[in-house]
Parts: structure tokens; sequence; C-alpha cells
């Protein structure tokens, strides 16, 4: 996890740090770092604290460096606190790195600079870094210290270092992400390409194991132990609109923009039929797909496992990133399809590179077109969420779960009937979308009934239960109350020992072919006295006399209310988290992109 960054050229460095580590809080927040390149030293002005809180306090004591590094942490090695908070340096003060990853031999390397008479100050694994080049500096030059320092290193890292008094950046990485801007007289470094677009659209994509040395004028590159040419590839430069335009929280901003993602996906379905086409040729016809993917996108994915064999007769397994295990090459006609917002989850690339080496085609599904995941694949589709600022995924996710229809419905093999009546009501959508978010008066009052509660129980069944999933993921994650999704069938095999007056359970209802049994299950909920709050998209007298609460969604055609139902979901957590005054966009703990195992 974790996000760095690095200039090198004419402008103050400081500024363009700060700038850049704002847009890579998504990767971390728990405290944030610079070390600025001066002639005689090095300045390093770190804390616990968020960027712009950081560059506020900073403005006192301004210095004109033209070099620097910076740092937004996501803590796993060591208490998220000031002592913490990269950069951290060698016992001179004058080696500072940056670090995203983990160093999974830091400890023995601890143990050997300590016997060599090196103080460490924090808990961290990074520190071992700057002492080793300070060990190495003894008898050699900076550039071969580094080479040496890094060679020694285990584990999954992109590490930035600077020297006092060398304008110059040190960079190496080996499975997470590093990408090296370009300009006219001055390279600037990120975890992601997107931080950068402001600067430039040209950028040097490091490959695992790459090192470097960058000075203003010059980017030299070392791979295998030779020199290599860099490789300037340039990318699209996409409008990047972060701004709020009103809304208080980017998450309510980002929820109301879903209508219109659902409109994009829609307009996309020739386009995705064309991909489709050309998979099918390569692989003789789609016959079995297995998804790859982590948290909300797991969800997302678990909507293709109901559509899929279904409608298209395409056996259809949705794996966890985290816990993906193919023994066995894959069968002739097997597509994998990684779906990941960011593209960087460390998860879902590890599982799609095994997916790869055991023969799988890969399609990657991102909202990040130069993505790590998306440069691996086979082929990409890019959702067009546009960028989440918000922690807790909301418009990307609906991006994806359209995507999952909207993939059947281009599919060739779906009977052209069937095909037109669907799409006609799937254009439906956006508008009863924007008629659900107009009305918020049922949701706010069931927000206040829920804040005080300290568990919740979501429930549906089919195609609607992924979305249990997602709304028990989104309470958790906003509004710091414990819940759990199950599906209504499984209650009776061991949760119910938990219901009780005081925990609440939301059953998202859709009068489809699994409602009697739903309701069934609902009866069963409120004979033990667990208040119900029902979600559903049309009004019934068995339904009324069951629920304590009741919010219902404007009607829609039943294959489609899953989409309605996320949109309710989320609001809910949201306005929940809103009356218990959590932080909405910032979760603590969290981070955007999770670039660790
Ligand atoms: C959702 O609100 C979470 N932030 C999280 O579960 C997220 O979906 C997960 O980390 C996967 O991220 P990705 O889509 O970028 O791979």
């Amino acid at each position: 996890m974790c996000g760095i960054t690095g200039y090198v050229g004419y402008r103050q460095a400081d500024k363009i740090l700060f700038e850049c580590l704002k847009k890579l809080e998504y990767r971390g927040y728990d405290s944030c770092g610079i070390a600025l390149v001066t002639k005689n030293g090095l300045s390093i002005f770190k804390d616990q604290s968020r960027v712009g809180d950081l560059e506020k306090k900073y403005v006192k004591t301004k210095t004109k460096a033209t070099a620097g590094i910076g740092h937004t942490r996501w803590a796993t090695c060591g208490e998220p606190n000031a002592t913490n908070a990269h950069p951290h340096s060698d016992c001179s003060k004058n080696i500072a790195t940056v670090h995203n990853g983990t160093i999974d031999n830091y400890l023995e390397l601890k143990k050997a600079l300590t016997k060599k008479g090196h103080k460490f100050k924090t808990e961290t694994d990074t520190e071992v870094f700057p002492h080793l080049v300070e060990e190495y500096m003894k008898d050699t030059d900076a550039e071969t210290a580094f080479k040496k320092a890094f060679a020694e290193l285990k584990g999954s890292f992109a590490i930035a270092t600077v020297i006092g008094g060398e304008d110059k950046i040190y960079i190496g990485r080996i499975n997470c992400p590093l990408v090296i801007g370009v300009m006219d007289g001055e390279y600037i470094i990120a975890s992601d390409s997107t931080t950068l677009l402001k600067y430039t659209n040209r950028f040097i994509y490091l490959q695992d194991g790459d090192m470097g040395v960058i000075s203003k004028d010059k980017v030299t590159l070392f791979r295998n132990g030779k020199t290599v040419k860099p490789k300037i590839v340039s990318v699209e430069n996409k409008y990047d609109d972060t701004e709020l335009h009103g809304y208080p929280h980017y998450m309510l901003k980002e929820i109301h923009e879903q209508p219109r993602i659902i409109s994009s996906t829609i307009d996309d379905i020739e386009q995705l039929t064309l991909l489709i086409n050309q998979i099918n040729k390569d692989l003789g016809g789609i016959k079995m797909i297995r998804t790859l993917s982590c948290g909300s996108s797991y969800y997302s994915s678990l909507i293709l496992r109901y559509l899929a064999p279904q409608l298209l007769g395409i056996p259809t397994f949705a794996e966890l990133g985290s816990e993906y295990c193919s023994l066995t090459v894959a069968p002739k006609g097997s597509l994998a399809i990684a779906i990941s917002q960011s593209g960087e989850t460390a998860d879902t690339i590890k599982a799609a590179k095994e997916a790869k080496a055991y023969g799988y085609k890969v399609l990657a599904i991102t909202n990040v077109s130069d993505s790590q995941l998306s440069r691996l694949s086979d082929y990409t589709w890019i959702t067009k969420a546009g960028p989440e600022i918000s922690v807790a995924a909301t418009k990307t996710v609906m991006s994806q779960a359209a995507w999952m229809y909207a993939f059947v419905l281009a599919n060739p093999s779906l009977r052209t009937l069937q095909k037109k009546a669907s799409i006609s009501s799937f254009r439906k959508v956006p508008e009863l979308m924007k008629q659900l978010l107009e009305q918020n008066d049922e949701t706010i009052e069931v927000a206040k009934y829920l804040k005080d509660f300290e568990d919740i129980i979501y429930i549906s069944r089919g195609i609607t239960y992924p979305i249990a999933l997602e709304g028990a993921l989104k309470m958790k994650e906003i509004a710091y109350i414990h819940s759990e999704g199950y599906a209504a069938g499984e209650l009776k095999h061991g949760p119910f020992a938990l219901l009780s007056e005081d925990i609440p359970v939301v059953a998202l209802v859709s009068h489809d072919k699994d409602y009697s049994s739903l309701v069934t299950n609902l009866r069963e909920i409120k004979t033990r006295k667990a208040p119900l709050i029902v979600i559903t998209d049309e009004k019934d007298i068995m339904l009324e006399n069951l629920a304590e609460k009741t919010i219902v969604l404007p009607k829609c055609d039943a294959t489609y209310v899953p989409l309605l139902h996320l949109v309710e979901v989320q609001l809910l957590a949201y306005y929940t988290a809103v009356e218990r005054n959590n932080p909405i966009d910032f979760p603590r703990n969290l981070a955007k992109t999770v670039t660790v195992e």
C-alpha cells in the first residue's frame, strides 16, 4: 500500500510533491511526509496527518529545493504514528527513503546492521534501506551502494531514495507499481500515472526488478545487471473531474453519477460485442468463465455467476483474488475475467498472473486504462465511471455490475428477441435511478433508526444476494457498524442463534422467482423478534405485515431491480454514517487501493 512520489528538475519540488501526495492519498492516509534535497543535506518534514494539514504547517519553513521525494502511508509494518511516517533516514540523516510494499527480510537485515552499529528509531521495515545504503557507501559510490542494497531486499516493494547534496532520485521496484513521468529538463515519479497527468502524458513504466537513477536531464535504467534504454509511452490525457460540485461528500456525489454510468454502459454494448467476438474467435468459443476479484468488485462478479449460466449457458465461477488457487491447467475455452476498479489490487493481480500461467486468457475489467492489471491482461475493458475519490466504492461498483448485464446482452448467443426486450428495459433504469435518488426521506428515517445498533444483518436471495453482501460491506466501511450479508436461506443454518430485538435484519426483496422463499424466511425472522427493514420493488400486504420499516424502490423490470437495490444500500450506509458523524470519504484504517497481499 502507500503512495510514493518524487521530483527532480528546475521547479520548487515541495509544491509538486504535496500536490502529487494529495492525489495519492487513495493509497493510504495514516501519515505523510517529504524529504527535500538541500545543498548540504536533506530537510525532512513528516507527521501523522493528512497531506493538506502537513502542507499548512510546512509553509512556514519553505525551502527552494528542486529535488525531493514524498510518501503517504497505509501502515503495514509499525503503528500509524509520526515516528513511523516516511521518509526514513540513515544514522547520518543524509539518506532518505520512501517505500511502498513490504520488505520480508527486514528483521535479518536490521539485526546485521545493528551489529555494525546502526541505530534504528522506528518499527518500520523501510528504515533498513537507508541504513543499508549508508553501510555500502562506506566503500563505494552512491549508485553502486543503492544497487547493492536493493539486491539484498526480499518481498514486494517500490522504493525511492535521495541523498543530501545530490539532485538525483534512486528508484527501484519489484511487484509494486512505480512510473516515471517525462518532461523537458525535469522528471516526476509516482505510484500511478494518473497522479502525474497534470504534468505530463509521457511515461516510463518500470518492469519488475528495474532500478534507476534520475537526474533533471536523464534517466539511467538498469535491468538484469545491464543498462537499458528507457521506453517512453504516451497515454491519452483524460479529463479528471474531481470537484465536489456542491455535494457535501464525494461519496454522495459519486452515488448521484450512477444513472449516467448505466446509460454509457448501454451505449457501449455494440462495442462490447466486438470484443466478445474477438475472444470467442481466440478461444474457439467461451466455454467457462472464472472471475477474479476482491471486496466490492467480487460482489459485482457474483452477478455474472447468476446471469451467465442461466442466460448464456456458460458455467461461471467467482473466485476471491486472495483465495485463488487454480491447481489445474485451464480447460479449452476458459476465460478469466479479472475485475478491479483500480487495476492495482495486489491479490487480483496475483490471481490474474496465475490464471495466465495456467493457460487462461485474461480479460481485465477496470476503471484505469494503464493500470498493472490492464497491462498484464490479454484483453481490457475500461469502465466509464471516471475518477472515484471516496474510499467506499459506489459508482465503480455500479459500472462493474452494469457491465455484467452488458456482457450477457452483448453476447451473440443471446436470442435476438430476448436481447431486444431486455435492452429496452435496461434503458429505463437510469431514469428510475434518478427517481430513487430524489426520494431520500424513507432512507434517512431508517438511517436514524439503525445508527444506534451495533450489529446489522443483510439478506436476500438469488441475483440480489450479492447486493446484500455489498450493503453490509458499505455499512461496516463507513458507518462502522458490524454488518453481515447472508443468503436468506442460510440464516437458519446457524446465524439464527444471533437473532433478537438487538439485531435488525435488512431484507432486499424483489418480486421475482425467489420472492416466496424469501418471504418465508422473513416470517421466520419476525418470529424470532428481530426488527425487519424491508427494501422492496413493490409494497404488498405480506411485506407490510412483516416489516418494521419499508423502503419502496421505483417499479422496474425484475431483471434490473438489483441495480436499484445497489443504490439504496449505498444511500442507507451513507446516511447512517452521516447520522454517526463519521468521516465519510476517508474512513479509518482503509485505503482506496490495496496494493499488498
Ligand atoms: C469497497 O468499498 C472497498 N473500497 C473495497 O472492497 C474494494 O472494492 C476492493 O479493495 C477492491 O478494489 P479494486 O476494485 O480496486 O480491485
